[in-house]
């Protein structure tokens, strides 16, 4: 079995994907604060912005491929925190892709549909970037700054993402799931669109691609919606009343960071190279029924 290094498993998309790895792979999860907590990955504990422990990390596993996910993915966490944000968004991906590099091995990163200005949908890999946050302005300095690295880089853009999480993780729909169970009144947004997918569907993706090798790659869903309806069929799948959910329009939110109005991905050559994401509707239906089994959905923080 080849042996590969997946960051960010702590996390909400690391986690997916070592779960999914782990059936072709010989996966070590890398975890910062947060242990993933799997029975079958075998994970370390590494600061990803100290090289030195970087270095010693790789040196020691000797992995066959890496696939880079840990990141500061909020934009309004970057818009706070500029410096610490940049560390781990930008310099140390930068100096993961060089470690690739020298070792001669494929480096899968992790990027974003939030690179674009959501003025002229869909994008495709053809799109120049656009960003109009600083969120998105690390992102496009690492995916040129990595590919100036490294010559075997794997560049998947991901879409909004949602789904199953690791305790103390949060996707895009846990906060509504809390919600509607509650029967508390929210406000969705009727004029911001994405593509999104699950996350399963993300890290199958993500896991076809290091055998496929685009240099870069859209995973969006096939399905443009917008938050509000995205949260209607979220609360049709929970059979709750989709009447507390209130339109509302991006203008009047309060987030700090700017958001782009409709990011969505032309994910066309995905498609043509065999990833066959489901319906939302599906995609939310079958993590519903995981929740309710596993009856164990967190109120997230923050
Ligand atoms: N979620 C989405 O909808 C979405 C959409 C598009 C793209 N993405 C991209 O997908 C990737 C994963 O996002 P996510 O949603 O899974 O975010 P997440 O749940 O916040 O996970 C990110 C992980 O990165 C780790 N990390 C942060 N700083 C680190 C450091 N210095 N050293 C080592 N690890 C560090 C975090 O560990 P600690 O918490 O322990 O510090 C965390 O486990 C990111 O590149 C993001 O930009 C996500």
């Amino acid at each position: 079995m080849k042996k590969l290094l997946i960051t960010g498993a702590g996390g909400f998309l690391g986690w997916n994907i070592c779960r999914i790895a782990v059936r072709r792979y010989e996966v070590t999860g890398v975890y910062h604060r947060r242990h993933a907590g799997f029975p079958d990955v075998a994970c370390v504990q590494c600061d990803l912005t100290c090289y030195a422990e970087v270095k010693a990390m790789m040196r020691q596993l000797r992995p066959d491929a890496v696939i880079h996910a840990a990141a500061i993915a909020s934009p309004d966490q970057c818009l706070e925190d500029p410096s610490g944000s940049r560390r781990i968004n930008v310099d140390a991906a930068v100096s993961l892709a060089g470690l690739c590099g020298e070792a001669s091995i494929p480096c899968l990163f992790i990027s974003t549909d939030l690179i674009f200005d959501g003025t002229s949908p869909p994008y495709s890999e053809a799109s120049d970037p656009t960003p109009i946050n600083l969120y998105g302005e690390q992102k496009v300095e690492a995916e040129q700054a990595m590919r100036a690295r490294h010559g075997e880089m794997i560049i998947c853009r991901m879409p909004l993402l949602f789904g199953d999480v690791p305790s103390g993780a949060r996707s895009s729909i846990q906060p509504l799931i809390y919600t509607l169970t509650a029967g508390t009144e929210m406000a969705l947004f009727i004029d911001e669109f994405r593509t999104p997918v699950s996350g399963t569907t993300a890290a199958a993706g993500i896991l076809s691609m290091l055998e496929k090798k685009p240099e870069l790659i859209h995973l969006g869903g096939k399905e443009r919606i917008s938050r509000y309806d995205f949260g209607k069929l979220v609360a049709a799948a929970l059979g709750k009343d989709a009447s507390a959910i209130r339109q509302d329009l991006a203008a009047n939110s309060s987030r700090p960071a700017a958001r782009p109005r409709d990011v969505s991905f032309d994910s066309s050559k995905a498609f043509s190279l065999g990833y066959r994401p489901q319906t939302i509707e599906k995609e939310i239906a079958a993590l519903i029924c995981i929740s309710t089994a596993k009856a164990k959905i967190e109120l997230p923080s923050g």
